[in-house]
This record gives C-alpha cells, sequence and structure tokens, in this order.
C-alpha cells in the first residue's frame, strides 16, 4: 500500500457547502422549525414527509431549466435508474397527491421541512443542503387562498420575532411580463426569455452589460426606455392588465389585516410550474438586500402525472437564510442545553446513589445527565458550565444519608437547599 496514503488524515470538515450541526447549532434549527410548525400547524396544515430520492424525470418536467441543468445532484443507480436528490419539495408533493388524488378531500392543507440538496455556489445564506418548510394548499384557488398563504408567511417572520419593517413582500403575476414584452416589442420566446433574464438582474449587472444585450433585441432607444421604467419602477402600460387587478384586490384584502405588499411586475420565480400569483419575501436591511423565501399559484402540475388538474398554492422558507435574518437582529435565543442538571458524585461510590436520583428526577420531565469521570469536583461543575446545563447538585455522603440537596445555578452562582421531591419545581421556575 502506498505509505503516504497510508498515513493520511481524513479531513474533518464536512462536504462544501452542506453544514454539521453541532448542538447549539441543532437549538437554532429546532427552534425555527418550532416556530415555522407552530405557526403552520395554527393555520390547520398537517404534516406529510417523502424520501429525498426520485427519479430524474420529476424534475424534468416542470422546474426550470437551470435547476435541472445546473442545480441537481443526480447520479444512475445500481439498477440503471436516473436518480436526483431532491433539490425541492414541490414535484414530491404534486406527486404524492396525484397518487391518492381520488382518496384525499379537498381542500387539502400540508406542511413539511425537508431537506434538499442544489449545486450552488455557497454563499452567505446559500448552501448546498438547506432545509425548507414548505406549505401548501391543494383545492382552493382565488384570491382568500393566496391571501392565506402569503399570511401564513408573515405570521411565520412575526412569530420569529420580525417587524413590520424588516422584510418586503413582493408579489407578481405569471406571464404579464411575457405578454407585455412580446405585445410591446414583437419579440419571439427566444428573445423574450433572454430579455426577462436581464431585467431580472439589472441590478446586479452594469448599465454597459446590460445595453449589450438589450440593444440587439429591441434597439437602442427602446433599451434606454425599458431601463428607465426599470430604474423608476414605473410601467405604466400594466395597470390596465386584469392581473394587476387582481394584484390590487389581494393587497387590499392582506392590507385590513395589517399585511403590506408591494406589486413588482418584474418579480420573476425560476419555475416552470408557476401559474398565477408569485411572491418573494426579502430583507429590507440595506447590507442584506436579498431574497429570503418565496412561492406561488401552480395549478396545473398535477397534469404531469396524467391527474385532472387541481389547484394549488405555496411557499418554500429556507433555514439558512432565515437564520442570517434572524442572526442579523439578535433574533435567535441563547443557547441552554436540552439537559436539566447534572448530578456530580463527589466520590465513584456516590455514582450508584446519583443514579437512582437521576431515575426517579426524570420521571418529572427533567432531563438529567449523571457525571461519571470520576474528576474532582470542581472540574465536573465546569463540564457543566461548559455545555450550557444550567443547574447541578453534588452528591456526596452527607446527601446520601439526609436525602437533602443543593441545588446550584450555574448562571449565577445562587445555591439552593431541596428535598427530593422540592428539586423539579426549582429548576423548572
Ligand atoms: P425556491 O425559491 O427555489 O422555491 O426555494 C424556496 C426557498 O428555499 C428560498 O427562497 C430559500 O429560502 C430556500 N432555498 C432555496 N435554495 C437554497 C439554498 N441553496 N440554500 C439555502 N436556502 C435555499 C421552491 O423551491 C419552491 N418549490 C417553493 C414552493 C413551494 N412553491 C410552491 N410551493
Amino acid at each position: 500500500m502506498n505509505k503516504k496514503l497510508d498515513k493520511r488524515k481524513l479531513e474533518t470538515k464536512p462536504y462544501k457547502g452542506v453544514r454539521d450541526f453541532y448542538p447549539p447549532d441543532m437549538a437554532i434549527q429546532n427552534y425555527i422549525f418550532g416556530k415555522m410548525r407552530k405557526i403552520t400547524e395554527s393555520f390547520g396544515y398537517v404534516e406529510y414527509g417523502a424520501s429525498i430520492l426520485e427519479p430524474t424525470e420529476l424534475y424534468e418536467a416542470k422546474s426550470g431549466e437551470e435547476l435541472i441543468k445546473e442545480q441537481t445532484y443526480s447520479f444512475i443507480d445500481r439498477g440503471g435508474r436516473n436518480v436526483t436528490l431532491r433539490p425541492e419539495m414541490t414535484p414530491t408533493i404534486a406527486r404524492i397527491i396525484a397518487g391518492k388524488r381520488q382518496e384525499l378531500s379537498f381542500p387539502l392543507r400540508w406542511y413539511s421541512i425537508p431537506n434538499a440538496f442544489r449545486y450552488e455556489r455557497p454563499q452567505r445564506g446559500r448552501v448546498r443542503e438547506h432545509w425548507q418548510l414548505n406549505a401548501d394548499l391543494f383545492g382552493a384557488d382565488g384570491i382568500d387562498a393566496d391571501a392565506e398563504i402569503i399570511s401564513l408567511a408573515e405570521q411565520i417572520l412575526k412569530e420569529l420575532g420580525a417587524k413590520n419593517t424588516d422584510f418586503e413582500i413582493k408579489i407578481n403575476f405569471i406571464g404579464i411580463l411575457t405578454r407585455y414584452l412580446k405585445t410591446e416589442f414583437k419579440l419571439d420566446d427566444k428573445n423574450t426569455n433572454t430579455l426577462i433574464k436581464t431585467m431580472d438582474k439589472y441590478e446586479k449587472i452594469s448599465q454597459e452589460d446590460f445595453e449589450k444585450i438589450t440593444n440587439d433585441i429591441i434597439g437602442k432607444e427602446k433599451s434606454a426606455k425599458l431601463l428607465k421604467s426599470l430604474k423608476e419602477k414605473n410601467f405604466e402600460e400594466f395597470s390596465s392588465y386584469k392581473e394587476i387587478k387582481y394584484l390590487e384586490e389581494l393587497k387590499n384584502k392582506l392590507s385590513k389585516s395589517g399585511i403590506s405588499i408591494t406589486i413588482s411586475p418584474f418579480l420573476t420565480r425560476g419555475f416552470d410550474y408557476y401559474t398565477g400569483m408569485v411572491f418573494e419575501v426579502y430583507d429590507t436591511d440595506t447590507e442584506n438586500n436579498r431574497s429570503l423565501f418565496g412561492g406561488g399559484r401552480y395549478d396545473n402540475l398535477l397534469e404531469i402525472f396524467g391527474a385532472k388538474k387541481i389547484p394549488a398554492v405555496g411557499f418554500g422558507m429556507g433555514d439558512a437564510p432565515i437564520q442570517n435574518f434572524l442572526e442579523r437582529r439578535n433574533l435567535i435565543p441563547k443557547y441552554t442545553s436540552s439537559t436539566n442538571l447534572m448530578l456530580c458524585a463527589l466520590d465513584s461510590k456516590n455514582i450508584p446513589y446519583a443514579q437512582n436520583l437521576a431515575k426517579e428526577l426524570r420521571s418529572n420531565n427533567l432531563n438529567i445527565a449523571v457525571n461519571l469521570s470520576n474528576k474532582k469536583i470542581g472540574e465536573q461543575i465546569k463540564t457543566a458550565d461548559k455545555q450550557n446545563i444550567p443547574f447541578v447538585i453534588c452528591i456526596g455522603e452527607k446527601e446520601e444519608k439526609t436525602d437533602k440537596f443543593k441545588i446550584k445555578k450555574l448562571a449565577t452562582g445562587e445555591e439552593t437547599e431541596a428535598n427530593k421531591n422540592e428539586i423539579a419545581d426549582i429548576i423548572k421556575l
């Protein structure tokens, strides 16, 4: 065997773009998921799940070119099947609903918090494996369903501590930009798509680069006019569109419940399945003015399974962008361990007593760890502190004899005397 290889140490870092979750990281994720679950369930949504492996063809139909050509983790399994690690949940929920369409009763409110893989360039808030709350409403079309989905998304942000000024909800109606460009500039599909993509990133590219592309398609004069309209966010031509009227109605409806939204005719979403209202929520922090999450209406997706159409609307909210958003605003609670108390033994012969006491206390819904290290008591207390365990009790001969204890709160050093049956109450205070 090659000696060099033999001695090589394996990397401890995780694979590029994916995260390890040490207990404090896991606590943050659980905190965020807990809030997501609480609010989503309070709106009547029930949880579902599915495998992360899907046949590749599921995404080829309608997930959009960029996702399928550049971002999927796909491979051929040992049986020669093309398989993909799911990059998103929408095709999966459509598949499982189409599969039992006859047995399910609609409207149906389902949610899930799956992980998803996308081969993207890792950067702040964008990773190669993320978790995504998906909340979707099937079998209800129209403005009330669209409003519910946006209200739910907004309520989750509020539950996480966000203020109205921390985020902006932009909405659009799929297809209006295409129609406008086709009628205004008499363009074919290919040029329309190029123009839409260029408009979408006009703030990220230089004016020169913008004009280089648009001049070729619509000429210098119209290109300048288009850029002016984009900069001024003013497209008067749209005001007569029935879709814009619908969005205005939706905006009025939501404003009655204190939710403000901005109609943005240039908002695009990178999936081919959207058919109506789409929305995207942005961080208003000028240093992090990014999209946090988004969704929309997709009424035709079930057709790819040969099933009858069912109207659907939903959104996906990623853990990484939300965590980033919360961290910038100090909205993540300080970490404490899920272990409430550590029992430390003064001597190894006190360990069996500590173990019995732990057993009794656990039946009071306390999480108890017994320190088995046999180290000096000061060291044991330090360990509890480093592990963010809030309380310790030291067990020695005296405690064994009297069944009386000193509960030490590590944050303050304060000690409280207690009998066995008082411990749970003191710790839960
Ligand atoms: P999406 O906009 O591609 O939509 O993803 C939804 C959200 O997932 C994003 O806005 C972001 O919060 C998070 N996300 C996506 N990719 C990454 C990544 N690489 N790293 C971190 N977070 C990420 C969809 O996936 C649609 N299927 C959502 C939907 C559900 N539409 C209707 N129902």
